[in-house]
Formats: structure tokens, sequence, C-alpha cells
């Protein structure tokens, strides 16, 4: 009798090539899920490095975020790497909720992410997900972590703990020139990640410190100063709907700001462009510490 054929409710191969698709804008709000992933484990510092590398004589961008928090242990990192794995599972508390993030935001820029980390020092444990080993159905399982060793430019120096992912065989970045890379991301998490940076985080990109960017002008950072906050912060408690005794209220402020248009106006077109003062307008949207949304 022929076999039955099987009717996995997910077909892998197909799902991973269809997740990579799927919920990221760009480059730096992938990059930007990691760094979510960095501060949740308490990292104080993430280094990030663009690397051009040369494979088969052809030019291949390789992206490593690298930071000093708690770390995992194997079976955690090994849950890291799952669609829907997490160790905070529907949890509102911090920005991770799903699980999918790092698996996710990962293959949506590069065919292979490898994962490095360490919760004391020197015992590194590292695992890998591979398109392409999973298109020939070479790994169908996250693989179980191994000991592996760590080259110090990757990591940040001599951290007791903490976290190394690699992007490589990149074929989705926005930009494939390292300079235009790191120009686009030190604008884009400057601004995603300015209070996490005010309240003193730090974030490097090949060795430079990224400056905060504030879209109100008020506060110092890459960002022109001059503008002033237009009236009070207004706030507002909102309910928020749920099950029964679990309906709770979530406070909203709401800052505006005035910009100092005499003070400005004879700057040229192009000025107020790379000062995100004429194409800048818009709100943008904080929560949990980080820029969600602008617009
Ligand atoms: N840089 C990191 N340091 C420590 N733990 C991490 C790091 N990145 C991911 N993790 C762990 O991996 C899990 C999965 O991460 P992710 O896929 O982004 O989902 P989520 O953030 O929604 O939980 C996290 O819940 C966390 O336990
Ligand atoms: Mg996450």
């Amino acid at each position: 009798m022929k076999p039955s054929p099987s009717y996995p409710i997910v077909a892998l191969n197909r799902f991973i090539e269809a997740t990579r698709d799927s919920g990221y804008k760009n480059t730096s709000a992938a990059v930007a899920e990691l760094i979510d992933n960095s501060f949740e484990a308490e990292a104080s510092v993430v280094e990030i490095f663009i690397n051009e590398l040369s494979i088969d004589a052809r030019r291949e961008l390789q992206v490593i975020v690298s930071d000093n928090g708690h770390g995992m242990t194997p079976s955690v990192l090994r849950l890291a790497l799952q669609f829907g794995g997490s160790t905070r599972f529907n949890s509102r508390l911090g920005v991770g909720r799903y699980g999918m993030g790092l698996p996710n935001s990962s293959l949506s820029q590069g065919r292979r992410v490898d994962v490095y980390s360490w919760t004391q020092p020197g015992v590194v444990w590292w695992t890998h997900l591979d398109v392409d080993e999973i298109a020939t159905g070479a790994i169908q399982n996250v693989p179980k972590p191994v000991r592996a060793r760590l080259k110090t430019v990757d990591c940040i120096s001599e951290s007791p703990h903490g976290t190394v992912v690699v992007w490589s065989k990149c074929d989705r970045l926005n930009h494939k020139k390292v300079k235009t890379l790191t120009a686009k991301l030190h604008a884009e998490l400057g601004k995603t990640f300015r209070k996490q940076i005010y309240s003193g985080k730090t974030i490097k990109i090949n060795g430079e410190t990224v400056q905060p960017i504030d879209p109100l002008f008020l506060h110092k950072g890459a960002n022109l100063l001059g503008a002033t906050q237009y009236g009070p912060t207004l706030k507002y408690e909102v309910k928020v709907p749920g099950c029964g005794s679990k309906a709770r209220t979530a406070s909203v402020s709401i800052t505006f700001s005035e910009l100092p248009i005499e003070q400005w106006h004879n700057l040229s077109n192009d000025e107020k462009r790379s000062y995100n003062i004429s194409k800048g307008a818009g709100v943008s949207v904080v929560r949990g510490n980080r820029e969600i949304d602008y617009g």
C-alpha cells in the first residue's frame, strides 16, 4: 500500500521563505528588534558591527549585534531561535511578546543567523538557523547548542555575560555599502532608542557611538536644538478592556513642540531636510521607552 502523504500543519521550507517577507519595514527596524532583546536582557552596551566580507569573489555584508546583557543558557538559546519561542510569551511588560523577533528579523535580512551566548565568562554556547539548510531538510529542529569560541572583535570585550547575533548571507539589506547602511542605522536607531540613550544606554556602530535624535528638537543630541514645548504635557488614563478583573488603565502622555521658525527659516531646503525639519513633521509614538512608530 502506498504510504499516505504527510501534511504537517506548517510546511517548513515554504513557511521560512514566506516569513522572510513579513513584518519589517527596513534593515534598521530588523536590527532594532535585536536591540530590544539586548535591552530586555539588561544590557548597558550594544555594539553593532557591519563587516564587508569577500566570499567566492563576491562582496557580502555581515551584520553583528553584540550585547553585555545577561546572556542565555543553552536551553533558552535553543528556544530563542524557535519561531514562537519566548521566555516572556504574551507578556505586556516589555517590548517582546510573541517569540518571533529574533528568528523573524534575522531571516528577513539574511539567509543565515548564528547566535552565541554566555552567562558566565568563557563558556560560550552557539546555535544557528540557515534557510538553505532548512530548504534541503538538513535541519528540521533548532540545532542543539554546542560550545564555541568567539573572536573578541565580535563581542563586547570581556563582558562576563552577553549575546552575539551574526547575520550572514545577507541578501535583503536595504543598503549594499557599509557607509550608507551605517549612516542609515545611526539616524534610525538614534531616533528609535533616544530615550534609552538619554537614560545612559550605549549603542555603537563600528565603534562609533549612536547619538540620540529628538524629533521634537527639545533634547540635546544629533538634532538641532531650539524648539520649545507647546503647552503642558497632556496626560490621559485610558481603560484597556480585558477579561473581567483583568481590565486595567494605561497612561498616555502627549507632548507638542513648537519650532523656532524665525531662527530656522533662513536655512536652505537641503539643510532643513538633513535636519529632519521639513520632512520630519509628524507623530512619534513611544512605548516601553522606544519609538514604535512614526507617521
Ligand atoms: N540578546 C539577548 N539576550 C538574552 N536573551 C535573549 C536575547 N535575545 C533573545 N533572547 C531570548 O530569546 C527569546 C526569544 O526572543 P524573540 O524571538 O525576540 O522573542 P520575544 O522577545 O518576543 O520573547 C526571548 O524571550 C529571550 O528569552
Ligand atoms: Mg524580542
